[in-house]
């Protein structure tokens, strides 16, 4: 049988909504940054943050580098969580114009990825979050959705799928 464990930071709760999801959808635990246990057992490990101010939180960040010292030879499965919607393109570094998403993605794995020896699935999972920060989003209060939480459970299910075949 594949061994699997959620991690993730999440300061409001919306990424642990997600997380607790996932895991029920794997049928696996979960730990937030406060536990990050001894991963040696585990094949795949799924790592899930949120963003602030257009990227990665810089808690998020520290966390996945605490993270990425334990985790050579694993799978990784990211997540995150988010208020914009994803059409917002924000200037990055070399301005080329990127979603959130792909910022956020990006960021995680060349985190992630400082540890040569781990494989990053394309299996990737992402939602908007509950905080308000523009007045057209008004109807994002109340994320993430049953709906989107179900979302979070199939992507649990999917990589469990996943790993046994
Ligand atoms: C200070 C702050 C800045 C944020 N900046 C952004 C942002 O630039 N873009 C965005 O989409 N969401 C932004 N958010 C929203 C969070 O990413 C979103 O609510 C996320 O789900 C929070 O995760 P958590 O509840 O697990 O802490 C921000 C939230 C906070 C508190």
């Amino acid at each position: 049988m594949v061994k699997a464990i959620v991690l993730y930071n999440s300061r409001t709760g919306n990424t642990k909504k997600v997380a607790l999801k996932i895991a029920e959808g794997l049928k696996v635990e979960s730990h937030d940054k406060r536990n990050i246990p001894d991963l040696k057992d585990y094949d795949l490990v799924v790592l899930g943050s949120w963003v602030i101010m257009g990227r990665i939180s810089f808690g998020g960040a520290r966390y996945l580098r605490k993270v990425r010292k334990k985790i050579a030879g694993k799978k990784i499965a990211l997540f995150f969580t988010s208020a914009g919607p994803d059409e917002i393109h924000w200037k990055t570094e070399n301005k080329v114009p990127k979603t959130i998403k792909e910022i956020m993605f990006e960021s995680m794995e060349r985190i992630v990825n400082k540890n040569q020896n781990v494989t990053i699935l394309p299996e990737r999972f992402y939602c908007t979050g509950a905080i308000r920060m523009f007045g057209q989003d008004r109807d994002k209060i109340g994320h993430p959705t049953d709906e989107e939480l179900e979302q979070a459970k199939a992507f649990g299910e999917q990589l469990k799928e996943l790993l046994e075949d």
